[in-house]
């Protein structure tokens, strides 16, 4: 009897933690979490939110739906993972529509109207985040959670950006963005690092072309994590004339 309940309990407890342990490395990987983020004091700068605030989002950002780099844990979560195959992640949808990849995150397909991804609710009733406005050669500085990968044992993989054309009526395929990467941001590049590694707050800036025409360009940030996965979020920057 004894042993019977103690073997049971334990079982319990070994199936609980597997659980734990297989959850929490499928959920571990980043998103963008901001695309216009401004330090409180550039003299100063850090990406914590006590030091800066967000002023852009990717499509149909939840604001205050979790705390900071645990969206990843959201329903659905925000970590879209592209499909391995087909024939490779660079043939795979670009931006998540919520269904295909190896990880299928939120919906972030292009709104209809393109500002309609950044007003209102997302489809579990949550306000959404702004949408990004920004000028020819402006800067953006760009946010993003570490979930452990910004330790020093871990090999250091770039975030790229990517631009579409002008005003275009559907979101670039993986290829169009790839000729179009406009800079490629230090991953490990975070700040506050003593507490948890998981919630490292990381982030770049770079500074958009000069040469862009007023109008609503798709702002691709994707992340390389192993050989062939990738992780990417979508937002609409809207340029204005200087
Ligand atoms: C690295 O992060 C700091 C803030 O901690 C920021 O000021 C700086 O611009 C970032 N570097 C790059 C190259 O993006």
């Amino acid at each position: 009897m004894f042993f019977t309940t103690l073997s049971k309990a334990s079982l319990a407890l070994l199936v609980a933690s597997m659980i734990l342990v297989l959850t929490q490395k499928a959920e571990a990987h980043s998103y963008a979490d901001c695309i216009d983020w401004r330090f409180k004091d550039p003299k100063n700068p850090s990406w914590s939110d006590k030091n800066g605030a967000c002023f852009g989002y990717a499509r149909r950002f939840p604001l205050k739906a979790k705390l900071f780099a645990k969206l990843d844990s959201d329903d659905p979560n925000r970590h879209y993972q592209q499909s391995h195959k087909n024939p490779d992640p660079d043939h795979s949808l670009a931006c998540s529509d919520g269904k295909q990849g190896e990880e299928p995150g939120a919906d972030e397909t292009m709104g209809k109207p393109i500002s309609a991804a950044y007003t209102g609710t997302d489809k579990r009733g949550r306000k959404v985040g702004p949408q990004t406005v920004s000028k020819p050669g402006g800067q953006l500085c760009v946010r993003w959670p570490a979930k452990n990968h910004a330790v020093p044992d871990e090999k250091n993989q770039p975030v790229t950006i990517a631009l579409s054309e002008v005003n275009p009526t559907k979101d670039p395929t993986q290829l169009q963005f790839l000729s179009n990467i406009i800079t490629n941001l230090n991953y490990k590049n975070c700040s506050d690092t003593k507490l948890n590694t998981d919630i490292w707050p990381c982030g770049g800036c770079f500074k958009l072309p000069t040469t862009l025409k007023p109008g609503n360009f798709v702002m691709q940030w994707r992340w390389k994590l192993n050989s062939n996965e990738w992780y990417t979020s979508c937002a609409d920057i809207d340029v204005r004339a200087k």
